[in-house]
């Protein structure tokens, strides 16, 4: 057994898998084979679903029954409705109205009680998990704003529907479109920090709720999920204080703060999917007749690289763009880190499916660094 301490992992391999392709050092990201760009601009956010499941791109007919299979999974049963009512009245953070919400599901699960090794049913519970997020997500937002909670669209697909739920109004094609792009484009992507949290979980052969509701707990923190919300966040305060940007990122660096979606622990270059993102950002912006996000993040980003970051490999991640694309759709910030969870929930499945075809417990070990043999004194004794 190697002695050889990793921390956090880095590098570490813990498992095969046919799921996410990253290279890193070229900057490529692909689903089962197929190019994160393919798959963005020509399959739907249900289609890539399919993929990551089932292990292969659906026929026209497949993905019809597949999608409405998950369509018909959208309600949510009226007790779990409440309890996210009441913490959208109460305040809470929407990463834990929906971590909640999620471990009501069970409950209210005809297979509840399924095998973790039975895993046509652990993909049923999945759907269902994934079909409901978007209905928990929405309700949350709309009762805070005062307004009651809307029912699931049959006819519009999974990327329309939310945006149907969250605003009350049918999306243009524009805005179902980028979406869906966006939706798919955080699918998935190796055993990041939540995707390994779920596997962990899986590995005890806990049910799938488990695993995903752990994954939302791990999306939450700004290292992961929440650096989305990070960059929107600056941007607004670049925008409310009046300073210009490249002033504010060179007051970042001189305070050693961390530039939020900056840097990732695979990418050495700019994330393919920032790539992707980026250039929706400039056709919203174009389309709506205000580039402010986008003339602040591309004139940080130059003077980021003029300081010689990209030498460094600390390139644009995709939460770089992600923010501004989702303030153009008029989603509120503090939804964006949900809205990943909502789209890697469907990633966060598939390696549980994945991993549970051939399980093994996953069980690392520490380096003990703290004192042996102290002699116990009792309590009344110290
Ligand atoms: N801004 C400025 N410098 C950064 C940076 C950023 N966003 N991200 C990393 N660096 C620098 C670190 O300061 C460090 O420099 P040092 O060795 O001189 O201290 C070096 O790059 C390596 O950073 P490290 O934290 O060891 O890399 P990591 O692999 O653990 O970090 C992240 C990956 C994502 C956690 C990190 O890049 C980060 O915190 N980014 C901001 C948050 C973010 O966007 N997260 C979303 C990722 S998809």
């Amino acid at each position: 057994m190697s002695n050889e301490l990793k921390r956090g992992l880095e590098g570490v391999l813990v498992a095969e898998s046919e799921l996410s392709y990253i290279d890193g050092e070229a900057g490529k990201l692909g689903y089962r084979g197929y190019a994160i760009e393919d798959l963005a601009t020509q399959a739907s956010y249900e289609e890539v679903l399919y993929l990551l499941w089932h292990g292969e791109l659906p026929t026209r007919a497949e993905l019809e029954a597949f999608s409405e299979n998950l369509a018909a999974e959208r309600s949510v049963d009226d007790e779990v409705l409440a309890a996210v009512a009441d913490l959208a009245r109460s305040g809470a953070d929407p990463m834990d109205a929906l971590r909640t919400a999620v471990s009501m599901l069970p409950t209210y699960d005809p297979e509840a009680d399924a095998d973790a090794e039975d895993l046509a049913a652990t993909r049923r519970q999945g759907r269902r998990i994934t079909a409901k997020i978007p209905t928990i997500l929405a309700a949350f937002d709309r009762v805070r704003r005062g307004e009651e909670p809307l029912d699931p669209a049959d006819d519009l697909g999974y990327a329309g529907n939310f945006l149907y739920m969250l605003t009350g109004a049918r999306p243009d094609d524009v805005a179902e479109e980028t979406f869906d792009m966006a939706l798919t484009l955080h699918a998935d992507h190796g055993l990041n920090a939540s995707t390994f949290a779920s596997m962990v979980i899986a590995s005890t052969m806990a049910d799938i709720y488990s695993s995903v509701i752990g994954g939302i707990g791990a999306l939450s923190g700004p290292l992961h999920g929440g650096a989305n919300e990070d960059v929107m966040e600056m941007l607004e305060e670049i925008d409310e204080s009046g300073t210009d940007p490249v002033e504010w990122a060179t007051a970042a660096r001189e305070e050693g703060r961390r530039i939020p979606g900056y840097g990732h622990r695979v990418y050495r270059v700019k994330d393919p999917r920032a790539e992707i993102l980026e250039q929706r950002l400039r056709d919203l912006s174009a389309s709506n007749d205000d580039t402010k996000w986008l003339d602040y993040t591309t004139a940080i980003e130059e003077y980021l690289a003029d300081q010689g970051l990209l030498e460094e490999g600390i390139a644009p991640n995709v939460d770089f763009y992600s923010g501004s694309v989702y303030d153009h759709l008029g989603i509120p910030t503090d939804m964006y880190t949900p809205i990943f969870a909502m789209a890697r929930a469907g990633g966060w499945i598939a390696h549980v499916l994945e991993y549970q075809t051939d399980n093994r417990l996953i069980r690392p070990r520490a380096r003990y660094t703290g004192p042996t043999d102290v002699e116990f004194v009792p309590i009344d004794e110290r």
